[in-house]
């Protein structure tokens, strides 16, 4: 278990290939299992969170080869042809992967038994299992709620007119999924739209799938048993990745970065507009479309930050985003509010709670309240010298090892390790930028990283 320690070096120059969104990983190597024929995949993530995807899907019988540097070649059961595992299956610290997979094993007469880490053991599964329940999954949770949990799908599944009580593309997919082998048409209805990269790509793969934008809600219909075509995708560079470079590259003085082939579904860019509105230097260059998404470019220059009281974007199209947001704020001219968070409770960690330990933990004066945090800023670095705990939350390290790079004192993250499960190459990415950086193991000896 290695810590971090973040400290500020030089300014960020220089240019990065951000690795494939994480997202869209998770769906390529789930929907090409099921289709009919061989896909190519390039540019997949290959983090912890999505080979644990392809290791539930080897499971359930369908063939993943990786032939290295991202490319995968995926051979489908074709939908409806999952087989039973003769393991249970850990996913990890995925939350996507479970509650995307809980989808597809519903309508297949399979029963499955999922397990995670600590964190994701702790993590609420009742918002798919309540609605996977009514179309005829059953499901033996530890206290009704939580992983380990069985799955039995069934051979007879109803489909479902659902409207999610709560933003969640995994919800809204993980019904989607689970329509696949469901005869009749199922559908999601969105109060509040959530990235949509598992509309795109059934839509890709040949599937009957309409998105209509009705009064005050975004309906999305799915004709069932359909024949997926394979596909040949390039997955983009992950927004949520990009947004520590780019919070980086915004409050280190001098900075000037290039994020090369960044996603950018509308959906996911929420954290764009939100920095541009403290006013970040963020332009976006060769914009283009590849394999269905948007991509472009992303210049970051380094500028000094503004409080911000009200996001100008949906919560939901940055959600992922929060915790470096947060850091931007603690360096920022003046005292930002966030609120209508209470998502944040219930990701990988609590990261209302967990943020504003680590911000405390670095001198910064924060608040917080039950759906959000505010956090006074410095108009520059933070005293830092604090130890921030992850509680197995990338993202929480992540968004501290950037805040390191503008601290008086060093920042030390206890845990570095969950850096693996989204973003193995942040460390080396960073350092090659610039960024003071220091693995330490228990010994105190310093690695590279
Ligand atoms: C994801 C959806 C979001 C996000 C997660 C990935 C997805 O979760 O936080 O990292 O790939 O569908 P929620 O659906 O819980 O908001």
């Amino acid at each position: 278990m290695p810590s971090l320690v973040s400290h500020p070096k030089s300014a960020l120059i220089g240019s990065a290939q951000i690795p494939g969104d994480k997202s869209i990983s998770h769906r390529a190597l789930m929907l090409s299992a099921l289709a009919v024929g061989k896909s190519r995949i390039s540019g997949l993530l290959e983090g912890e969170d999505v080979l644990a995807t392809a290791s539930a899907m080897r499971l359930m019988g369908a063939t993943l080869d990786q032939l290295g540097d991202g490319n995968w070649q995926v051979q489908g059961v074709g939908v409806g042809g999952l087989t039973t595992p003769d393991d249970i299956m850990d996913m990890g610290n995925s939350g996507t992967s479970t509650r995307l997979l809980m989808g597809l094993i519903a309508s297949h007469d399979i029963t499955v038994t999922l397990t995670g880490d600590a964190s994701l053991r702790g993590r609420p599964m009742r918002r798919v299992t309540d609605p996977l329940s009514k179309m005829g999954a059953s499901f033996e949770a530890r206290d009704g709620a939580y992983l380990p949990l069985t799955i039995k799908g069934t051979s007879m599944p109803l489909p479902l007119d659902y409207t999610p009580p709560m933003a969640s593309a995994q919800v809204k997919s993980a019904l989607l999924l689970a329509g696949l082998n469901t005869s009749g048409i199922t559908r999601v209805r969105e109060k509040t739209a959530t990235r949509d990269h598992t509309e795109r790509m059934l839509s890709a793969m040949g599937a009957d799938i309409h998105v209509e934008d009705q009064d005050d809600e975004r309906v999305i219909s799915l004709v069932g048993q359909p024949e997926l075509k394979p596909i040949t995708l390039d997955v983009p560079g992950d927004i949520s990745s990009s947004a520590f470079l780019m919070v980086a590259a915004s409050l280190v003085p001098n900075s000037d970065v290039m994020l090369k082939r960044v996603g950018m579904n509308p959906l996911r860019t929420g954290i764009i507009g939100a920095l541009r509105a403290m006013g970040a230097d963020i332009r976006l260059l060769n914009e283009r479309d590849l394999g269905g998404e948007p991509v472009a470019d992303i210049r970051v220059c380094g500028s000094q930050l503004q409080a911000v009281t009200s996001l100008p974007v949906d919560p939901s199209t940055m959600i992922d985003e929060f915790p470096v947001l947060f850091c931007a704020a603690a360096t920022a001219k003046g005292t930002s509010r966030f609120t209508g968070l209470s998502e944040l409770r219930v990701k990988e960690s609590d990261r209302l709670s967990v943020m504003a330990a680590g911000l405390k933990a670095n001198g910064v004066d924060v608040t917080e309240f039950e759906d959000g945090l505010e956090i006074k800023g410095f108009a520059g670095p933070v005293p830092g010298g604090g130890t921030v705990e992850t509680f197995l939350d990338h993202r929480i390290a992540m968004a501290f090892a950037v805040l390191g790079q503008m601290a008086d004192a060093p920042i030390t993250i206890e845990d570095a390790s969950p850096i693996q499960t989204s973003f193995p190459s942040f460390i080396n990415l960073m350092k090659a930028l610039g960024a003071g950086l220091e693995l330490v193991d228990e010994t105190g000896t310093v690695h590279k990283a």
